[in-house]
């Protein structure tokens, strides 16, 4: 918290107190008919991924969205985390050296909070945690941010769809601004999805690959948006997507990731996709507005 604080500190100096203080507004601007960037997994090049300092540091390059990953504790919470194991983004392998795998499902929250989430990126990170995800909408609550909230292999825990839907439905986030504006949910898992818009049909909803131009309606009826890897994109395939009504009956929107260098942006924005997701949003917010 204290790094958030220096961090926050330092680039609101080079910035201006303006934009860092507007985030709401900035988001209307920039979403006004433009590419939208999001975080990926945060502002993950400079902190650690899906940290809440990730998050702050998103919020002070002045990147309007950020993405992330939820998956649940053994006691059944919800945490913020991309590997479905605890190995490679934290110190657990010290820690608890007999739980190999070290599955996220594996271990408590009261557990997972004892473990560093920042030292492997940087040691100014130290002591970073794992957050919850009420905890990151209580951070986002503060920086104006949306959410492209990615339920990470819902196959693993059962109900997970419901459950996000419940801690979003108390964090005031299933609210009219926050559904028009601020949260899509996302999953590479179809069925994860289907059951998303099945209990709550008012959430966007993105799916994540790219299947193939004949399948796209069937996608349509529980999903708007094609969230593809970038390489799999083609003005083409842009192009059929666009030409989908989605689960919302408006033109389906496509996102690609994860793009972190500016001429493969500026080819993707000439494709005419609607989002990019990036490790570095400042570079790329800086590449697609030359071109939007
Ligand atoms: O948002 C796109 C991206 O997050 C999907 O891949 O593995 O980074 O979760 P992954
Ligand atoms: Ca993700």
């Amino acid at each position: 918290m204290q790094h958030r604080t220096a961090v926050s500190t330092v680039v609101s100096a080079l910035c201006g107190a303006l934009a860092l203080a507007l985030p709401a507004q900035a988001a209307s601007a920039r979403q006004a008919g433009h590419i939208i960037v999001f975080g990926h997994r945060g502002a993950s090049a400079y902190a650690p991924e899906n940290t809440l300092d990730s998050v702050q540091r998103a919020a002070d390059l002045g990147v309007d969205w950020v993405e992330n990953d939820v998956q649940r504790t053994r006691d059944g919470a919800l945490v913020v985390i991309h590997d479905t194991t605890l190995a490679r983004t934290t110190n657990v392998e010290q820690r608890y050296p007999d739980r190999a795998p070290w599955s996220v499902g594996s271990f408590s929250l009261a557990e997972i909070k004892q473990l560093d989430a920042g030292s492997w990126f940087g040691p100014d990170f130290r002591g970073e945690r794992i957050p919850t995800l009420q905890e990151y909408l209580d951070l986002l609550d503060d920086t104006g941010q949306g959410l492209l909230l990615e339920l990470k292999q819902p196959e693993l825990y059962p109900g997970i769809e419901r459950q996000t839907l419940d801690v979003l439905g108390r964090a005031d986030w299933l609210d009219r601004p926050h559904l028009a504006r601020r949260l899509i949910v996302q999953s590479f898992s179809a069925p994860a999805l289907r059951t998303t818009h099945r209990l709550r049909p008012e959430v966007r909803t993105g799916f994540l690959g790219n299947p193939p131009v004949s399948q796209l309606k069937q996608y349509a009826a529980f999903t708007d948006e094609i969230n593809a890897e970038q390489h799999s994109v083609t003005a083409a395939y842009v192009k059929a997507v666009h030409g989908m009504k989605g689960a919302h009956s408006k033109a389906m929107r496509i996102n690609t990731w994860t793009v972190d260098n500016a001429p493969a942006a500026t080819k993707l924005v000439r494709m005419g996709v609607d989002g990019i997701i990036t490790d570095r949003p400042d570079l790329i917010e800086s590449a697609t507005r030359r071109h939007t």
